[in-house]
């Protein structure tokens, strides 16, 4: 999935996964993104059909965004977001409590070593998470380990084989200030997408962690892969 590549580009893909930098710069990535990918959680929402009293685990939730829709849709369910940065668990904490949800929570939890027993979710998901994580493997088979037999993970990425137009008006919508536009979509292409997954290696990566059937769905709204997956 990741290219041994430039040294640059290596560096750079270094920061893009460092738990320092998510703690630091991730709230300019939290407001930005929600617009341009809104499409999708709505997607995973609609997908997902979640039973009263199930428990639901996000793996990478950043701000909360999608733990906390799904949560206001499912007020019957629980919902439990994990992520590294503890600087983005407090700012999905915030945000859960300006929104008044009280059916979901949030921790510091690296998806690679989850702290839960075995069968402890009836599904997972996870956005724009997998291609920051050092070792997709053993997060995808923590994840599979975590979830009930005939559970579900949904998992959508950045696409990597995004062609350049299509990437050229998403870097638009996603302005990063004091960054030339030029710079931004060289960093989209090169270290963002570049280093990102698709669709068939997203699929084969949840294949290999022992997840069947796997199956692929469609994002029209924004330039991602998705995935949804048994145990
Ligand atoms: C691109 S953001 C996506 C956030 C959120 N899912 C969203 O849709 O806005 C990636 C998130 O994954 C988290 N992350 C990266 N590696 C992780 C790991 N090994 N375990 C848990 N979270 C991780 C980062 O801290 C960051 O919040």
């Amino acid at each position: 999935m990741k290219d041994s590549g430039h040294g640059v580009i290596r560096l750079l893909t270094g920061m893009r996964d460092a738990r320092l930098v998510w703690d630091t710069l991730g709230f300019l990535y939290n407001q930005r993104i929600y617009p341009l990918i809104a499409g999708l959680y709505e997607s995973i929402a609609e997908e997902l059909k979640v039973q009263d009293g199930a428990r639901i685990l996000e793996a990478g939730a950043g701000r909360g965004y999608l733990s906390l829709l799904l949560a206001s849709r499912n007020p019957k369910a629980r919902f439990t977001g994990i992520d590294f940065s503890r600087m983005q668990v407090r700012r999905a904490e915030r945000y859960r409590l300006q929104k008044k949800i009280f059916n979901c929570s949030f921790q510091q939890n690296d998806v690679q070593s989850l702290p839960f027993p075995e069968a402890a979710f009836d599904a997972a998901v996870s956005v724009g998470s997998i291609k920051h994580w050092s070792d997709s493997r053993r997060g995808l088979s923590e994840l599979r380990r975590v979830i009930k037999p005939g559970g579900c993970l949904m998992i959508a990425e950045t696409n990597r084989k995004t062609p350049d137009d299509e990437l050229r008006e998403f870097g638009k919508r996603f302005p990063v200030p004091f960054v030339p536009r030029g710079l931004l979509f060289w960093g989209l292409r090169r270290v963002v997408f570049g280093q990102s997954l698709s669709e068939d290696q997203l699929a084969d990566a949840a294949g290999r962690a022992g997840f069947y059937p796997v199956e692929r769905r469609p994002v029209t709204t924004c330039p991602y892969v998705m995935v949804k997956a048994w145990k």
